[in-house]
This record gives structure tokens, C-alpha cells and sequence, in this order.
């Protein structure tokens, strides 16, 4: 699951839609994979289901599957979830129906390849004992603790969506404040023992791979120091840490931060050729 090439950063733009075959999770939806185990097909994908999109069930995955709506809503069962809501179904876990009446973009986080199954899952109940079935995320309140001195200048703050009592993996949302910047454009590299994945939702982040807008992404594998990171008008990401429990490692020397730094991306062979054309957002004047 955890055996995916560094990326930092692509924006999801830059990747074209493709259709969703049959025997797959959401045939005749589309996808872009963000990432993907080629071992295991553990991937993290946006998935857009068109308007009226249907699926009648039981049916289940192999996978966990968890997920953030971006865009429009998407059914599962009897909840239907809008903009800014957030699932946990464990593999094994049953829904009855799947539909998407208006259609919607779902960044969908599977820990093995999303092939659906016909029936109800042999694992239905302990799937659902483990699930987290349905967050409102648009409502729930951030948690401004600072958790990080050295994380001060950012004012970071967080919606914990899970916590993975067992491993210690996370997924929260981070919420970086406005006019965010290192002070003395220079700081420490932070890195963790364990991988680290982010997609911005909103607003932009900049770091020495350049600026991170609405769409980007990366994969961050353990033990690799990044930072500094600022921003002018704040940041809301959505980060998982995986494979373990995340701690902050900083390091003893400082590197410089620019708002300038041009894109610069670590990308694998497959990518690569997205580094000649960066994806810039359309004007907003
Ligand atoms: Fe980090």
C-alpha cells in the first residue's frame, strides 16, 4: 500500500479523465489516479460520477475506502453526501445502492485495488463496526492547538476526520492561516518516519517545489525533509499520515523560503514530461 513513487507536487489538472471499466468500483464513472501501489493497487485517485449516475447493490470492496467530496454529492446507502463531508468504509463493507443524482468529484482513497464485489461481504458487520460512516465536515469546528512550536508562524489548525487507534495513522485537514511565512524567509526541514500525502483544497501553499494550488498533490515517502513552506492567502489540505504513528523530525540547519520559488517538481518517469509545462490557475482580474 505504501510502496508508491515520490511525488511532489503535480496538480490533478495536469492528468486527463479516464473511464471507469466494469468490474471496477464506479464503472462508467471516470478517474485520475494521484498515486498507486503497482504491487497492491492501493491508489489515490479524484473520481467524478456524471449527473444521474447509478449503481443498485449489495456490493462491496476488497479495499478501505475513504473519501472527501470536492464537488456535488454522491449517495451511499441512505446518506447522501454534499460538498466537504468525509466516509471511512473498511474492505468488506455493504452498501445497498450507490448514486451520484447530481453528479460529483470524490477524492476516494483506496488500500488496495477498488475491484467491487456482487453480494453482501461475509465482513459486512465488523467492517461497519469500524467504519466511520458519515462527517459533516463543513461544520465541525477546527482545533487551533498549536501542536508544533516550530510550527508557529504557520497558526496551523485541524479537523481530525480518523484516527487509526492501532497503527496511529491519520487523516485530518490542515488549515494554514493567511500571511503565513518563515520568519526571516528561512527555516528548519521537517520530515517524518512515516509517508506523509496531501491534496489542497483551497487556497495555496508554496515551498521549495514551487506553489501548490486547489488540486495538487503529493506522496511523500518516510525520512525525505521538506519545507519551509508559507503562504500568502492560506492554505486547507487534506493529509493522511500512513504507516505509522506521524511525528515531526526537524532539522538542525535552515534552508531559504521564497514566494517566488519557480515549479520544480520530484516526479516519476511517467510524470516527468509534466515538468516542462506547469498548470497555472486562470487569471483572477
Ligand atoms: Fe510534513
Amino acid at each position: 500500500m505504501f510502496d508508491r513513487p515520490y511525488i511532489e507536487f503535480l496538480q490533478a489538472q495536469m492528468l486527463p479523465w479516464q473511464r471507469i471499466g466494469p468490474g471496477r468500483a464506479r464503472p462508467d464513472a471516470e478517474y485520475k489516479y494521484l498515486s498507486r501501489d503497482p504491487d497492491t493497487g492501493a491508489c489515490s485517485t479524484l473520481i467524478r460520477y456524471p449527473a444521474g449516475w447509478y449503481r443498485e447493490g449489495p456490493e462491496y470492496l476488497d479495499a478501505d475506502e475513504e473519501f472527501y467530496v470536492l464537488d456535488g454529492e454522491i449517495g451511499f446507502g441512505d446518506q447522501l453526501f454534499g460538498p466537504d463531508s468525509y466516509a471511512y468504509f473498511p474492505a468488506g463493507f455493504s452498501h445497498d445502492r450507490l448514486y451520484s443524482p447530481k453528479g460529483a468529484v470524490v477524492l476516494s482513497l483506496f488500500s488496495a485495488e477498488p475491484v467491487a464485489y456482487g453480494g453482501r461481504s461475509a465482513d459486512d458487520e465488523r467492517a461497519r463496526s469500524r467504519a466511520t460512516p458519515y462527517l459533516d465536515v463543513l461544520r465541525m469546528p477546527w482545533d487551533m492547538t498549536l501542536n508544533d512550536e516550530k510550527l508557529r508562524h504557520l497558526g496551523i489548525s485541524r479537523k481530525d476526520l480518523r484516527k487509526d487507534e492501532t497503527t496511529g495513522e491519520r487523516t485530518f485537514l490542515s488549515m494554514i492561516l493567511p500571511h503565513s511565512e518563515p520568519p526571516g524567509a528561512r527555516g528548519p526541514r521537517e520530515s517524518h518516519p512515516v509517508v506523509e500525502e496531501a491534496y489542497v483544497i483551497a487556497g495555496s501553499l508554496v515551498g521549495p517545489q514551487g506553489e501548490m494550488f486547489p488540486g495538487s498533490y503529493f506522496w511523500r515517502p518516510p525520512g525525505i525533509a521538506h519545507g519551509p513552506f508559507g503562504t500568502r492567502w492560506g492554505c486547507v489540505a487534506l493529509i493522511r499520515f500512513l504507516g505509522g504513528e506521524h511525528v515531526n523530525e526537524w532539522s538542525p540547519d535552515e534552508a531559504p523560503f521564497s514566494f517566488d520559488a519557480p515549479y520544480d517538481p520530484v516526479l516519476p518517469e511517467e510524470h516527468e514530461h509534466l515538468k516542462k509545462s506547469p498548470w497555472i490557475p486562470a487569471p483572477r482580474y
